[in-house]
Formats: structure tokens, sequence, C-alpha cells
């Protein structure tokens, strides 16, 4: 296959293996991986068909999975059910109504804890001021939030009437807002006059009205009150969140739904164009989040489980919202920049709530390892029993610190390979399972993966190739909302019957995967996920520019970021200015996550005879490795 210069190489050492306490296994739901591996790859249908029934349904699953129009599969046909039922109603005749949902922390230090029962009533009473602006089961709702606890009430009222929520991540800027507002025609957009990160307010209700200054068909903007900040209004669009729950009841009937309605969609990049809308569903999706969750992290009622992602991404989707509810343990959810003002920040959290197991990023690892371990060291993470990883390679380097200086190496940690369209964990250890550090380990329980080459072959163990998985899954996205083709061409086109991840990686002789990096054009800085294309389209709509080209290089930090090859229009002159206004016009159009490391001036860029831009060559160059096979190149 094509190397790929834009990738972690993991170094496949087989002494490096960490085995778990006897104290860990003792603890362990699933004593037996290798048992539960092979019932599940056995026998997948009766596995799942086991996990749904330890949740609550209106009405069973006339079959549990459907593959006679495939790539479309449906599971738990013919099931009647609600995410929300299981996330919340369930607990409300069970003592789990006085348990903490929430415990939420400001970045100015603010606190609030949301029990169940609380929770239950916002949720009842958002649903019915989402139902007085006229949204109804099957309407898209854009939500674009900071990080407060009524961003998982505004998804949850959405969910609890059968409406579909579109969240933007907060960190996203003007044009990519309008664009997922416009794609899923949304009517109603939920947001928060603005947010605290890292000392700085980011101001969304700006960034709102400037996406609605362009077209779309948006009739209703509910604006919660977290700064306190002015803000501009428009009369009879816009109204303030606490006025329109004051007199709001909190009655509201959950709505009965099929298994297979649409719980969400969730803007994320592709290979080329504008970003697909992944959607999931309410039953198969509940199912996944909720198994995966209990058995790799072995959640308990008295664990106070912290997943630091932002609920903008899918990792908050499913679990920060979804599947911690349904499982009744208690989250903290934190508001700010992890290193505000001190870089303890996260670790006095962790001491202050007791946090058990912690879920992060390895880029905020890398983060903290740049201010030393005395900060961890310096406070009680004795609480702390597990540890997770997500959203990029995880390099051995910062697994080791994590494990060493913030697990006191007590603490197994959990690298968990998924993507947004997988809904959840895909391959990842259970606590019992030995690990080795940047591996993901093992696929999960009826997950069947494989390594295979451009022929679609099996590859020899550590010869390095394009993961695939071959069997559906309950959690897997079931199409690109709007665009059904697109889901069919790019995930199960490539290899037929098989889903295509996008990702390169390698299997040890030990069966552990190696994830190495995306083989598309898909970009992971910081763990967030970027598309080429759109970093592309927004320099180009800068009157300066003709033509542009962005791609990834590797970084210490970050695990990449982003360089861009700009070709300016007629009348424009390359200067360090027009630079530095290119890359801030980046960051005001998509969001200051995308804004480029470097805009670099060229007079031409690599092409193909059909004119698309060959990021490859430009990736081999910038780090002077050999540019490859230039047979398609036009000259
Ligand atoms: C990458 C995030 C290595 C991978 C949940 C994947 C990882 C993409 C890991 C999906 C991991 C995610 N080790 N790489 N543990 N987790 N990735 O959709 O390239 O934002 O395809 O979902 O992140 O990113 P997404």
């Amino acid at each position: 296959m094509t190397a790929d210069p834009n990738r972690t190489e993991p170094k496949v050492s087989h002494a490096d293996l960490y085995h778990p306490s006897d104290a860990v296994k003792r603890a362990a739901r699933i004593k037996d991986w290798e048992a539960m591996s092979r019932y599940a790859a056995d026998h997948p249908e009766a596995f799942w068909a086991a996990r749904a029934e330890e949740l609550g349904w209106y009405r069973k699953w006339d079959k549990v999975l459907d593959s006679s129009n495939a790539p479309f599969y449906k599971w738990f046909v013919g099931g009647k059910c609600n995410v929300v039922h299981n996330a919340i109603d369930r607990h409300q005749s069970t003592p789990k109504r006085n348990a903490i949902a929430y415990l939420w922390q400001g970045e100015d230090g603010s606190e609030r804890a949301i029990a169940y029962g609380e929770l239950a009533r916002e949720v009842g009473k958002f649903a019915n001021v989402l139902k007085a602006s006229g949204v109804r089961k099957g309407d898209r709702v854009t939500i674009y939030m900071g990080r407060v606890p009524e961003l998982p009430i505004a998804m949850l009222a959405c969910a609890k009437i059968g409406a579909v929520h579109s969240v933007v991540y907060g960190g996203f800027s003007v044009d990519a807002l309008h664009g997922r507002i416009q794609d899923s025609s949304s009517k109603v957009v939920v947001t928060c006059d603005g947010a605290f990160v890292s000392g700085k307010v980011v101001e969304l209700k700006q960034i709102v009205d400037d996406a609605l200054k362009r077209e779309n068909g948006v009739t209703r903007v509910i604006c919660f009150k977290r700064t306190g900040r002015e803000v501009g209004w428009v009369e009879g669009r816009d109204v303030w969140w606490h006025e329109a729950m004051k007199d709001a009841s909190p009655e509201c009937a959950t709505e009965q739904l099929d298994a297979e309605d649409p719980l969400f969609i969730l803007y994320t990049s592709g290979s080329t164009g504008k970003p697909k809308a992944l959607l999931h569903t309410h039953g198969g999706y509940s199912v996944y989040t909720y198994t995966t969750l209990r058995y790799v992290f072995d959640l308990r009622d008295d664990d106070r489980w912290w997943c630091a992602a932002d609920p903008g991404w899918i990792t908050g989707h499913s679990y920060i919202v979804y599947a911690p509810l349904m499982a009744g343990v208690t989250s903290v959810i934190y508001e700010g920049g992890p290193t505000y003002p001190q870089p303890d920040r996260w670790w006095k959290i962790v001491e202050q709530y007791k946090v058990s197991v912690l879920y992060c990023a390895p880029t905020a690892i890398r983060g903290f390892m740049r201010f030393g371990p005395e900060w961890p060291r310096n406070r009680d993470l004795s609480s702390l029993r597990l540890l997770g990883s997500v959203g990029e390679p995880i390099n051995p380097e910062a697994w080791k610190w994590f494990y060493e200086n913030v697990g006191g190496g007590r603490c197994p940690i959990m690298d968990t390979w998924w993507q947004t369209e997988t809904g959840g964990f895909m391959i990842t250890p259970t606590p019992v399972l030995p690990l080795k550090p940047g591996s993901g380990t093992r696929p999960f329980f009826g997950i069947k993966a494989e390594i295979v080459n451009e022929m679609g072959e099996p590859c020899k163990p550590d010869e390095e190739g394009y993961l695939t998985i071959l069997a559906p899954w309950p959690g897997m996205a079931r199409t690109i909302y709007g665009d059904a083709e697109r889901y069919r061409q790019t995930y199960w086109n490539r290899y037929p019957g098989r889903y295509f991840t996008g990702d390169s990686a390698r299997m040890d002789a030990d069966g552990y995967f190696w994830i190495i990096g995306r083989v598309d054009d898909v970009i992971k800085v910081s763990g967030y996920r970027l598309g080429t294309a759109e970093v592309e389209s927004a320099l180009v709509s800068h009157p300066a520019v003709a033509e542009a080209a962005a791609i990834g290089l590797p970084h210490e930090l970050r695990g990449n970021t982003i360089y861009t090859y700009v070709i300016l229009r007629a009348g424009h002159e390359p200067s360090p200015e027009l630079a530095e206004a290119l890359r801030q016009h980046v960051g005001k159009e998509m969001g200051p996550i995308a804004k480029p490391e470097k805009v670099e001036f060229v007079a031409k860029l690599p092409k193909t005879r059909s004119g698309k831009i060959m990021r490859r060559v430009l990736k081999a160059r910038a780090q002077g490795l050999p540019e490859g096979d230039l047979t398609t190149l036009e000259e």
C-alpha cells in the first residue's frame, strides 16, 4: 500500500506487556475474556440480544438483525424503545432518582450537582419548550453550546420527543456552523451567550448570529445564559432558555419510537467535499454504547466517571451523555481549559470529586507532560482505578507517563479505537487483558476486524494494511443523512461486504492491533477530526486566494498540524501579513482548531491529470521523504 508519511510509528514490542493486578482481575465484570470473545464470535445475534435484554423496551424486537438490504443493516427490528427511557425514565422509580447524574464544574470554579430526578424534570421541561417552538418527531435541531449541563439536557430533550439533534462542536465557527445548519435544514438552534475556555470567552451567540446572516430556515434561537455578557438579539426569533423554561411543565411523555428511528446526526469530516452527517438510531446505538461502557470500563453504581471529551463530538455523545446515564453512573463534566489557571486543574478535579475512571485524549496527556510530573503527583489521585485513551494513537511515551504519574502504576489504560461512524468502542482492551503501550489490543466482543492489503487479502502479522470490519454491529451508523449512496460508496464499496474504516493498521503475532493513522484526507489535530477539503474551502473563500491545498504533518503535541499551500489571485503579493491574515480567516470561518500552522505561497500545486491535488506528494516533500509513484502527476 501507499506509505503515508503522516503517521505515528508504533513500536511493536512484545517485551512491554502490562498484566492486570489481582485486584483489577477480581473486580472485573468479564473475567474470562477469551470465552466471552469466542461466544460472541460464534453467536453474535444471541450475544447482542442478551445485551439488549438488559435495557428496557416498550415492545420487544421480532428480529435481532436484518441484513436483507445490506449495507443498510437494521437491528432489533420491530422493537419499540427510546434511549431516554433507559437513560432517565427507568431510574425514576428506583433510588437512582436521588443519585447524582452530573457533577459539573465551571472554569470559574462554580459547581452544580444534578440528580437523576432533577435531570428528568429539566429534560421534560425543555422537551416542552422544543414542542412549543414547533419541533416535531423527526425534525432536526442544531445544538451549538459550551460545556454546560444544558447541552446534554437539550440533546436528551430532542431524543425524548423523537427529534433528531445535530450537535455542532463549540470550537467550530461561522462557516462550519452555517453549513451544518443548512444541510440539516434545522429550524431551531440552541446555543449559549458564550463559553469560558482557558480564561477567554467564546462568543457563541455572536457566531450563531453571523451564521444566520447567511441563507437559512431558522425560526427560533434558544439561548442559555452562561457568561451574562451583552449579546445581539433578533426579536421574534431569539428567546432566553431561562425565560422559556420558567413556565414549562416538566411533564412530557417519552415518545415510543421504532428501534431504527433516528436519534441524532453528527457531522464529521471525510475525504472529499462537505462534511457528512452520520446518522445513529435509538435501539442499536443504546445497546452498543451501554454494553461497551460497562464491559470496558467496568462501571458500577459508586463510580465517578469522567470522560473529558467535548459533548460536541461522538465521544461525548456516547460516553458523556447516553451510555453513562443508561448505566446510571455519576459523570463529571468540566467546562474549561485543562491547564487553567494552573497545569493541575484536571488533577484537582480528580482529587475533589474522587474520580475513579478518567477517559481522555493522548493530546491532553502530551500537553500535561510538558509541565512535568509534579503537577499530578502533588495531588491525591488514589481514587482512580482505570484510565482510558481515545481519538488518536497514543505514543508509548505518553502511555507510560499517564500510567505512572496519573495512574500511580496501578490503573490499566483502556486504549479504545473507534469512530463517529462506529458509535462506540471497536478495538479495545477490557481490564483483564494484558496491555501493550500503544496498542488498542483486540476487537471488542462480537466485532470481527481484519487488516487487508489493496487486493483485500488478509495481511500477515506485523504487515501494514487497511483496517476493515467484517460483520455489522448494533452501534454502526445507519447512513449518511440525505445521502445514502455516499454512505455505501465511502464505507462499503472498496471491499464489498466489509466496512472500510479509512485507517491503516497492523496486527502483531499475538493478535494485538496497532493503529497507524488515516489513509484518506482526514487530519486529526489534537484528536479533533478535520477534513482537508474544509480547510481548503475556507481558504478559497478569501478574496486573495485562487487555489489552496491542506495537509496534515506530524506534530509532537497535537499529533498532527495543518500545513497549507496557497496560490494567490492576480494582483495579490505574498507577504507574512497576508499569510497571517489567511490563518485568521480560516480560524474565523471554521474555528480556531482548524487554523493552519503554516501558510506557504506557491506558484502551482502537484495535481493528477484529472485535476486532483496530490496531497501525498505535498506531504512527502514537506518532510523530505521519497515522493513515491508520480506517474499520474501532471507536469
Ligand atoms: C482515530 C473518535 C488510534 C482513528 C472516537 C479513527 C484512534 C478516527 C483511536 C476517528 C485510538 C480514534 N487509537 N487512533 N484509540 N481512536 N482514532 O470519528 O484514525 O472523531 O479513524 O472518532 O480517530 O475519529 P472520530
